[in-house]
C-alpha cells in the first residue's frame, strides 16, 4: 500500500473514573454514550482513537487504602480491574485506558508543571484559609450558603500552609473572550451559560500543591520534594498524556473532538482549569465539552452516601450489554437528567426489543423456512404498500444518521424504531400466512415480496442500529445471511441485497425475564 500520510484521529475521551468509588449506572452510561459516539464515527468511515482510564490520586483513595490496610497502588490495581471489567461487558470498543499512576503520564504532569513553573506561571505563595477535606479544595466565605457550609464539603477546617499557585487570574478576559466566540465549545449550548455566569466573579489562582505531610498519594513536583500535585491538575492532564505530548504523533490525535463529561465537571475543573491550563502550555482546545446529565433515582442524584446506587453489572448479567446500551441511549436526552427505574428498563425491553424487533425476526424466519425452503426469496412486485415502506425506509435511514450526529440518539433510535413497528404493520397488511394458502400465482408473488422486503427492513434497522446495539446487530445480520455492518456507506439503502441468502435457523433473541 501507497503511504498515506498520517490522518488525525477521532479523538474521543471520557472522565477518568475516580478510583475511590465502585462502577455506578453514572460511569456505564458515560462509557456506552463516549462508545456510541465513537462507533458511529467508526462506521461513517472516520479514524478515531477512544481514551477512558482511571483517576489514582489524591485524599480520598490515599484513606481507603489505609483503612484496607494496602498501599494505594494495590488499592488502584483492584479499582482498575473493576471499572476495566464494566468497559468490558458493557463492549466499550475504547483503544487505550489510561491510569494516572502510570509513568507515562506521571513524566508529562511533571514537565507542564516545570515548564509553567520556569516561565513564572506557577509561584509559591502563603495560603491562610479555609480546607474541605471530603472535596480536596480550597474555600472562601462565598462558598457558604446561608452561612453556613454546604453538606458536601464535609467538616472544614482553617489552614495556613505554603503552597504553589498557577496563574489562572492573568486568563480571566480571554477565557471569557473564548467561550463566547467558539459556539461549539460547550455542547449543549446552554451550559455555556453556567460558565459565564461562572466567570463574572474573579477568578482565584489556582492552588495545585498539597504538602506531603498531609497527602503524599499523588505527583510530586518537580521543583520541590515536599510538595504533590493537586489532584485536578494532575487528572486533567491525561487526556494530552496518554496520547504521546511531546512526541511527534500526538499532532495525530490533539485537538481532542470530544471531552465527553458529567454535567458536575463542567465549572470550574473542565471551563475554567483545563481550558487556561492548555492555553498557558500554549496548546489548542478540545473542540468539543460534550456535557452529559445525571442518572437520577427518584429525581436524585446517585451517590454512594445516599445508597441509591443502581448496580450496572446486575442488569448487564441478566439482560446482557446491547439491552441495557439500548435503554440508556433510548431514555436519556443527551444534556438533560434522566431517571432509572427498573420497571421503565422492563417496559423498553419487553416492548421495543422482545416485542417489536424479537417478533418481527422470530417471524420472519419462520415464514421464510416454511414457505420458502429457508432462503430469502426475491422482491418481484411492487404496490403501494411496498412503495410506502421503501419510503419510509428511507426517511428512517437519512433522519436517523442525522439525529445520531446531532447527538440526538434518543430521538434516532425511536426513528428506527418505529420502523420497525412498521414492518411489523406491513406483514400484517400482507398476511403471508394467508397468501400462503392461496395456488394464485400472484398471491405467491406477493408473499415472496413481503418476505423479502420485512428481511431487507431489517436488515437496514439492523444496520442502523449497530452504534448502540453492536452484537444485536451482528447476530440479525448473521441470521440474514449479510455481513457485519462495518461502515454506513452501501447499506444504508433499501435494495434487495439479501436474495436467496440461506436464513439461520430460529434463536429467541430477547428472552422474557422470569
Ligand atoms: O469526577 N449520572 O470521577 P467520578 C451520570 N475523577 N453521570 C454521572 C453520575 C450520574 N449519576 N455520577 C457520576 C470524577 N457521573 C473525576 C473526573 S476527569 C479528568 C476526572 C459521571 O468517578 C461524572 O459526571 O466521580 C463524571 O463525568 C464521571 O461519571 C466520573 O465521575
Ligand atoms: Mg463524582
Amino acid at each position: 500500500m501507497p503511504y498515506q500520510g498520517r490522518m488525525k484521529n477521532f479523538y474521543l475521551t471520557t472522565a477518568i473514573d475516580y478510583a475511590n468509588g465502585s462502577p455506578h449506572l453514572g460511569h456505564a452510561y458515560e462509557k456506552v454514550l463516549s462508545d456510541v459516539i465513537v462507533r458511529h464515527m467508526r462506521m461513517k468511515g472516520r479514524k478515531c482513537h477512544f481514551l477512558t482510564g482511571l483517576d489514582e490520586h489524591g485524599q480520598k483513595v490515599q484513606q481507603s487504602a489505609k483503612t484496607a490496610g494496602i498501599n494505594p497502588l494495590d488499592f488502584c490495581d483492584t479499582q482498575a480491574a473493576k471499572f476495566e471489567e464494566l468497559c468490558k461487558i458493557l463492549d466499550i470498543s475504547n483503544d487505550d485506558y489510561i491510569r494516572t499512576s502510570q509513568p507515562r503520564h506521571v513524566k508529562v504532569v511533571q514537565s507542564i508543571l516545570q515548564d509553567l513553573f520556569d516561565r513564572g506561571e506557577i509561584y509559591k505563595a502563603e495560603y491562610k484559609g479555609f480546607y474541605s477535606a471530603r472535596q480536596e479544595q480550597f474555600l472562601q466565605e462565598k462558598d457558604k450558603i446561608d452561612g453556613k457550609w454546604p453538606e458536601i464539603f464535609g467538616e472544614v477546617t482553617q489552614i495556613t500552609e505554603s503552597n504553589y499557585f498557577f496563574k489562572l487570574s492573568a486568563y480571566q478576559p480571554w477565557l471569557i473572550d473564548y467561550i463566547r466566540s467558539h459556539e461549539y465549545f460547550i455542547f449543549p449550548r446552554f451550559r455555556a451559560k453556567q460558565v459565564i455566569e461562572f466567570l463574572k466573579e474573579p477568578l482565584n489562582d489556582l492552588c495545585i500543591s498539597r504538602p506531603k505531610e498531609r497527602l503524599s498519594w499523588g505527583i510530586e513536583l518537580p521543583f520541590d520534594t515536599d510538595y504533590v500535585t493537586y489532584v485536578w491538575f494532575d487528572a486533567l492532564v491525561n487526556y494530552i498524556s496518554a496520547v504521546g505530548y511531546g512526541t511527534d504523533t500526538f499532532a495525530d490525535y490533539w485537538p481532542a473532538d470530544f471531552h465527553v463529561i458529567g454535567k458536575d465537571i463542567l465549572v470550574p475543573p473542565h471551563s475554567v482549569y483545563w481550558p487556561i491550563m492548555l492555553h498557558a502550555i500554549g496548546l489548542e482546545l478540545p473542540k468539543s465539552l460534550l456535557v452529559h446529565g445525571w442518572w437520577l433515582s427518584s429525581g436524585e442524584k446517585m451517590s454512594k452516601s445516599l445508597g441509591n446506587i443502581v448496580n450496572p453489572l446486575d442488569l448487564v448479567n441478566k439482560f446482557g450489554a446491547d439491552p441495557f446500551r439500548y435503554f440508556l441511549m433510548r431514555e436519556m436526552n443527551v444534556g438533560q437528567d434522566s431517571d432509572f427505574s427498573f420497571d421503565l428498563f422492563l417496559s423498553r425491553y419487553n416492548s421495543d426489543l422482545a416485542n417489536d424487533l424479537g417478533n418481527l425476526l422470530s417471524r420472519l424466519m419462520n415464514m421464510v423456512h416454511r414457505y420458502c425452503s429457508g432462503k430469502i426469496p426475491a422482491a418481484t412486485c411492487e404496490e403501494d404498500f411496498e412503495k410506502s415502506l421503501k419510503d419510509q425506509a428511507a426517511e428512517t435511514s437519512s433522519s436517523a444518521l442525522e439525529l445520531f450526529d446531532g447527538m440526538q440518539f434518543h430521538l434516532g433510535l425511536d426513528k428506527i424504531f418505529s420502523f420497525v413497528r412498521s414492518v411489523n404493520r406491513y406483514a400484517e397488511q400482507r398476511a403471508p400466512w394467508k397468501l400462503a394458502k392461496s395456488s394464485d400465482t400472484k398471491d405467491s408473488e406477493i408473499l415472496n415480496s413481503t418476505l423479502a422486503n420485512m428481511a431487507e427492513a431489517l436488515r437496514l434497522a439492523a444496520v442502523l442500529f449497530t452504534p448502540v446495539m453492536p452484537s444485536v446487530s451482528e447476530r440479525i445480520l448473521s441470521l440474514l445471511g449479510a455481513e457485519k455492518a462495518e461502515l454506513y456507506s452501501g447499506l444504508t439503502e433499501f435494495g434487495s441485497t439479501l436474495e436467496n441468502r440461506p436464513i439461520g435457523e430460529k434463536v429467541i433473541l430477547f428472552p422474557r425475564p422470569e
